[in-house]
Parts: structure tokens; sequence; C-alpha cells
């Protein structure tokens, strides 16, 4: 076959198909990729900016999973399905459960996964209308809900129980974001995550919005998920910050706030 001609259609055509072809090829979760993202300046300023604008337009309002309103970024929506996926829980707890699609969203991929495995969440304040939709969703046997302060101990000896019930545990902090609050949960729900399995602390992303963003809320830039992640990492070692996951976020509303037990 004669070799087209450098320059010509059909040679930008053939130097096309490779390009597609080796993009095609490249997996999800490539370091590479992933590192050149994580470096680029130009996507870490449009990154810093989008999650700011998102904040105040409560873009994390907009979203349903299987009808039911989720408090989360897509970005992380996605992400908390790859975790399960790869994970295998039998359980995962969740703390904060306000309508209760984040319940729904992990108790889906349980479900997918198949056999017995149930999602546990915790809430000081179950709205009768989330009880009353996750009583009559289709995933409805596959959830759990404790009502109290997700670190009293009433409330903790009880998810403690139902912990030991199961082998393979991912846990996910999505209640109070001050930083005291997210330290006490990190003390005690990390020791319900198995080996290998995540530890996932939502709303890091307070972090870097101005304060205003949080003035009626008791959290804020100075008091937030984010400083209560990086001193549990300082201390507890059981622990590591997932970095190709955490990296690979840009419109996330948890980016360094994905953990995984490595001891
Ligand atoms: C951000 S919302 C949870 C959003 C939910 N995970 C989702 O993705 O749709 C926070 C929830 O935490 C609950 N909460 C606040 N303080 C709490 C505490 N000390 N213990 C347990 N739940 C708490 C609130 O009642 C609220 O429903």
């Amino acid at each position: 076959m004669v070799p087209a001609s450098p320059g010509s259609i059909a040679a930008r055509m053939a130097s096309r198909r490779d390009v597609d072809t080796v993009r095609a090829e490249r997996k999800p979760g490539d370091r590479q990729t992933i590192a050149r993202l994580a470096s680029d300046e130009a996507a870490q300023r449009v990154r810093a900016d989008w999650i700011r604008a998102a904040a105040r337009l409560g873009y994390s309002y907009n979203f349903t999973w299987l009808g039911v309103p989720v408090i989360q970024h897509p970005e992380d929506i996605v992400v908390v399905q790859e975790l399960i996926w790869e994970a295998r829980p039998d359980l995962v707890i969740e703390t904060g459960i306000a309508h209760g699609g984040s319940l729904l969203l992990s108790a889906s991929i349980l479900r997918l996964l198949g056999g017995e495995r149930t999602v546990l969440g915790v809430d000081v304040d179950i709205r009768s209308h989330a009880r009353d939709t996750l009583a009559t969703h289709p995933l409805a046997t596959s959830v759990r809900t404790i009502e109290g302060d997700s670190v009293s101990p009433r409330v903790f000896a009880e998810v403690r129980r139902i912990a030991a019930e199961h082998e393979a545990r991912l846990v996910i902090l999505d209640s109070n974001h001050t930083a005291s609050h997210v330290a006490e949960e990190l003390r005690l729900y990390s020791d319900l995550v198995s080996t290998g399995s995540f530890l996932v602390v939502m709303d890091t992303l307070i972090n870097e919005l101005p304060p205003d963003l949080s003035a009626d809320r008791p959290w804020g830039p100075d008091d937030n998920p984010a400083l209560a992640v990086e001193e549990f990492l300082r201390t507890d070692h059981r622990f590591e910050r997932a970095v190709p996951l955490n990296d690979k976020l840009l419109a996330s509303a948890a980016r360094g706030g994905y953990l995984q037990r490595v001891g």
C-alpha cells in the first residue's frame, strides 16, 4: 500500500485514528493523566473558581438519585459509586441523611453487588418526609437508620453493634461540618472501616470558600472538615489520602476527603 503523503487528508485521518486509539485505551485513573491535571495551574484556578460559584449558587442541591434529593456534586456521586464497587462492602455507614438520596445511592450500588448488604444512615433529625421516602422506596430493605447525634455514646454504641455483624465496611461522614465534630467522627468511625476500604469526608470544599458563604453556619474556612482530615492524617497512620482518587477531581465538594485504610 502506498503510504499517505505527509499533510494529506489521508495522513491526517490516520494520525487522528492513532490518537483516538490511544485515548480509548487509556485506563480511567491513569496516574500520568491525573498528575498532569493536578499540577495544571489553569485547571486548578478554574476548579477553585468553579467550586466557589457552585457553592454560591447552591449547585449541590440540584440533583436527585432514583427520585430523591441527594446533596452532592455529580462528581462525588460517581466516585462514591466507584468506591463501593471497588471495596464491595457489606455495610456502608453514612452520617448525615437529609432527604435520604445519598443513602439510596449507596443502597442501589450495594443491591447491584448482590448478597446481604446494607446502608446504615445516622442523622440527628430524620425528617418525616425522609423517613417516609426511605420506608417506601424499592430499596427500603437495604436501608437502616438511627436517629441521634452521630458522636453520642448511645448512637455510636448502636452503630458499632450493627457494624460488628458485618465484615467489609465503608464509612461516609456528611453531618455537622465543624472541625471538632468531624474530628470526633473520624476518631470513632475510622475504627469501623475495614482494611483496604474507604473513609470519605464530605464537604472539604468549605476550606476554600469565602467566609460569607458559611456565615449562617457553625463552620467556615477556619473550622471545617478539611482541617479535621489534615489533623487526622497526621496522627492516624492506618489511613492515607487516596492520591489519584483525590487528584482526578475537579468539580468535587470532597477533594482531599477520600481516604483509604491501609493498615
Ligand atoms: C449535608 S446534609 C447530608 C446530606 C446527605 N448526605 C446527602 O448527600 O444528601 C447534613 C445532615 O447532617 C445532619 N446532622 C447535623 N448534625 C448532626 C449530628 N451531630 N449528628 C448526625 N447528623 C447530623 C443534618 O440533620 C443533615 O440532615
